[in-house]
């Protein structure tokens, strides 16, 4: 037999079981009965615990990833495995979305983000997440004229809109009115997987309405008169009328920024097992409706760690500019760990080559940039930045490369887009990848409620005090 070394979740669970718990000490191997992990499903791998020897089935995703299958393992051993931040957990199979972080590598259903990006939209982009192919154009038809059937919302919702105070996050309208849509269709109230016919109208009602909603989200949060979609706007084109028109006036559509726009959508529309995608899941498992999953999505969605960084990039080129700093200074303090700042919009957990978004959508930020014909300082800070940091060792050697929410950002800024509503732009956008991964978990017969477990290390029993006890 040959000793396979033990990863960096299975050494760190086994030593906390080994230093923490002494009295449970145990001789521990994780041993593969071939010595490498191969794509063979008959692999074992064998847990020696406490004397006794399991055996851990392995599996082998399509793209070569490689899993313990420790789903048994609680009943057979006693033990749980421990993972903060769940860095080395598989939670689920999935069939949406591929991303090979070490290679630049994100496909939706297969399909390379670069071609979609080149040669799809958002709104085909989104049949192919959830239904898993492209759609032909029968297909795409129904899909179209769904959308457009179900942007309006009840009418009714608009007194919600009118019991947000101005200035409200655009993110927690967002999330409260998603899911105060269920109260007004029966269908979401009365939920029931097994029992839906009418699946592919929710969908459509979701994406649709979300756009709509954000759009209200933004002309509640500056007091300014709701504007209603137009039946012959394409979709991303009716987010930007709903968004920036007023009633006397119809603002004016140009086809590079709803491009940029759509593309932006588009390059974030699923992205894995990420903080918010998990969280529709958890939700989800629970079988609560769509419109209710995915809300709890937009909530973990707006926290600064995960969908708030394109904000946190403007919110740096401000400062710097308002210091009066060309970039350089700030280059410095980024490098400097007891400087508390870091370079916003570099750097990115999973790709550690290039994000393959970035590069798209740098691409399409000097495009819209150029025929715009914008000058803007914050733009020119953010170029010289970019720069000098591909060229700093700083950065070249910790692989820190712009990530998508660096160039997100200032097309954005250019086209218009208040800072308040990137995080909500990101959220339409993701919506589809949430709706293929809440249907992933719905269609799977086996499915079960997401439910883990934790070690605990409260007290043992502790006696109930009465008041005159307590504090002695
Ligand atoms: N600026 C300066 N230094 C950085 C940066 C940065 N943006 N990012 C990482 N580093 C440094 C770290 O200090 C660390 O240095 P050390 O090895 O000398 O200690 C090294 O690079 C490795 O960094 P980690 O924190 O281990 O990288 P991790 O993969 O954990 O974090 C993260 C990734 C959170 C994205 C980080 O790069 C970061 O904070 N970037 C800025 C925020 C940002 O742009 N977030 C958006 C991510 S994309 C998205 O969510 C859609």
């Amino acid at each position: 037999m040959v000793e396979v070394p033990l990863n960096k979740f299975l050494k760190k669970m086994f030593s906390w079981l080994a230093i923490g718990c002494p009295q449970r000490q145990s001789h521990i191997r994780l041993i593969n009965a071939t010595g490498t992990l191969t794509r063979n499903m008959s692999t074992q791998a064998k847990l020696e615990l406490d004397g006794k020897q399991f055996s851990l089935p392995t599996m082998v995703g399509t793209e070569g990833e490689k899993a313990l299958d420790v789903s048994a393992l609680r009943a057979s051993t006693g033990y749980i495995t421990l993972d903060d931040g769940y860095g080395n957990t598989g939670s689920c199979v999935s069939k949406v979305t591929f991303i090979d972080g070490d290679q630049g590598i994100l496909r939706y259903r297969g399909i390379p983000i670069e071609e979609l990006a080149e040669k799809s939209n958002f709104i085909e982009t989104a049949y192919l997440l959830i239904y898993g192919t492209l759609p032909d154009a029968k297909q795409f038809k129904h899909f179209s004229d769904l959308l457009a059937e179900h942007q309006f919302l009840h009418e009714d919702m608009k007194y919600h809109f009118e019991g947000f105070p101005t200035g409200a996050h655009p993110m927690a309208i967002l999330s409260s009115m998603i899911n105060a849509a269920s109260c007004f269709d029966e269908g979401l109230m009365n939920w029931q997987w097994g029992k839906l016919r009418q699946f592919d109208v929710y969908v459509a009602k979701l994406i649709s309405q979300v756009r709509t909603i954000a759009a209200y989200s933004y002309r509640k949060s500056h007091g300014l008169p709701l504007i209603y979609p137009k039946q012959t706007y394409k979709y991303t084109a009716n987010f930007l009328h709903m968004l920036f028109s007023m009633p006397y006036e119809d603002f004016e559509l140009k086809p590079e920024v709803v491009k940029a726009l759509d593309l932006i959508f588009l390059l974030h529309a699923d992205h894995e097992q990420n903080c918010s995608t998990s969280t529709v899941r958890m939700v989800a498992s629970s079988q609560a409706n769509l419109f209710a999953s995915c809300a709890a999505g937009v909530c973990a969605l707006w926290g600064p760690l995960h969908g708030g960084a394109n904000q946190a990039v403007l919110e740096m080129l401000d400062q710097i500019h308002k210091e009066g700093d060309d970039g350089s200074k700030f280059i410095m303090s980024a490098k400097d760990k007891n400087s508390g700042k870091k370079l916003m919009g570099f750097g990115h957990r999973v790709y550690k080559n290039h994000d393959p978004r970035a590069k798209i959508i740098k691409r399409a930020c000097d495009s819209v940039l150029e025929k715009l014909h914008i000058t803007d300082p914050l733009l020119d800070i953010a170029k010289k930045l970019e720069e000098a940091a591909l060229k700093d060792s700083y950065f070249v050697e910790r692989k820190l490369y712009p990530n998508v929410d660096f160039y997100s950002g200032i097309i954005m800024r250019a086209i218009g887009i208040p800072v308040e509503m990137f995080t909500v732009i990101f959220a339409i956008g993701r919506m589809p990848g949430w709706i293929a991964n809440y249907k992933e978990i719905m269609d799977d017969p086996k499915s079960r409620i997401y439910r883990p477990r934790q070690v605990y290390m409260g007290k043992t029993i502790n006696p109930y005090l009465g008041v005159d006890q307590r504090g002695k």
